[in-house]
C-alpha cells in the first residue's frame, strides 16, 4: 500500500514530489541516455518496464524508512529527474543524497535548486544533521557540482562501489545543517506542502545518544 502521496517542496522554478506510476514514461525517456546513468550501477534504461519496476519498489522503501526518492519536476514540462535520500541513520541524524537529471538540464542551475529543495527537506523538515554525497573519483562534474553548492570534500572511500564487476573508489562529501544554514542554498525560497511518509517523520523523535 502506498503510504504517502502528499509530500511536495516547491522552489522558484522546480518542485520535488513523491513519484507516481504515471512518471514511468518520462523517467524512461530521460534515463535511456547512457550519459545520464554512466556512473550508476543501473541503466541506461532499455525498456519502460525498468522505470516501472523502479517506481514499484519505492513505496516499500518509503514504508520501511529506507529511501525517500522524489521526482524532480518542472511545472511547465514535467519530470526532469530524480533526487533522493538514502542510507538513513536516525540515531546519528544523517542520510545520503543523490541526484540525476536529464542531460538537457545539466549546467542550467537546476541541480542547485534541487539541492536547495532537498536540503530544506533534510534539515528543516526531517531534522537531519548531516548529508553525505558520493561521487566516483573520476566523476569530476559531480564532484565540482557538490563543492559548488557548499559540500565539503572529506576524502576517498576505497573500493566502495561495485560497478560492472569492478570495485571503484568513491570521493565522499558532506554538508552539515550548520553549513546549509550559513550557505547559499538556504536563501532559495521553498514552499512545503503535505507531510513526509510516516517512517521518516519519526526520525526527529529518535534523538537518543
Ligand atoms: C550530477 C548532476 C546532478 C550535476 O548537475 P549539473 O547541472 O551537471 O551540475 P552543475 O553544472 O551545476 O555543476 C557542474 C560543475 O562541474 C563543471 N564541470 C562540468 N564538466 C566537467 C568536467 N568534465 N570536469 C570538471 N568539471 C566539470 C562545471 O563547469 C560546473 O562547475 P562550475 O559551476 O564551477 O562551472 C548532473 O550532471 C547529472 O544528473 N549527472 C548524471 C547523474 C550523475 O552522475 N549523478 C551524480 C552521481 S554521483
Amino acid at each position: 500500500m502506498d503510504d504517502s502521496g502528499t509530500l511536495e517542496l516547491t522552489g522558484p522554478t522546480l518542485r520535488v514530489r513523491i513519484p507516481r506510476a504515471g512518471d514511468a514514461g518520462a523517467l524512461f525517456a530521460l534515463a535511456r541516455d547512457p550519459e545520464v546513468t554512466r556512473w550508476f550501477s543501473w541503466g541506461p534504461y532499455e525498456r519502460i518496464d525498468e522505470a516501472r519496476a523502479y517506481l514499484g519498489r519505492l513505496p516499500g522503501q518509503r514504508a520501511r524508512g529506507e529511501q525517500l526518492d522524489l521526482v524532480v519536476e518542472d511545472p511547465r514540462t514535467g519530470p526532469i529527474g530524480i533526487s533522493g535520500l538514502s542510507e538513513f541513520a536516525p540515531r546519528d541524524r544523517r542520510a545520503t543524497i543523490g541526484t540525476w537529471l536529464g542531460r538537457e538540464r545539466w549546467g542550467t542551475g537546476a541541480n542547485r535548486e534541487v539541492k536547495a529543495l532537498m536540503c530544506h527537506l533534510a534539515f528543516d523538515v526531517l531534522g537531519l544533521q548531516r548529508l553525505t554525497g558520493y561521487a566516483n573519483v573520476e566523476h569530476a562534474r559531480s564532484q565540482r557540482a557538490l563543492e559548488g553548492i557548499g559540500f565539503r570534500r572529506e576524502g576517498t572511500l576505497r573500493a566502495y562501489h561495485r560497478h560492472a564487476g569492478r570495485a571503484l573508489d568513491v570521493a565522499v562529501f558532506s554538508l552539515l545543517c550548520a553549513d546549509w544554514d550559513a550557505g547559499p542554498l538556504r536563501a532559495v525560497s521553498v514552499q512545503v506542502a503535505g507531510a513526509p511518509p510516516p517512517a521518516f517523520v519519526t526520525l526527529t523523535d529518535d534523538l537518543s545518544d
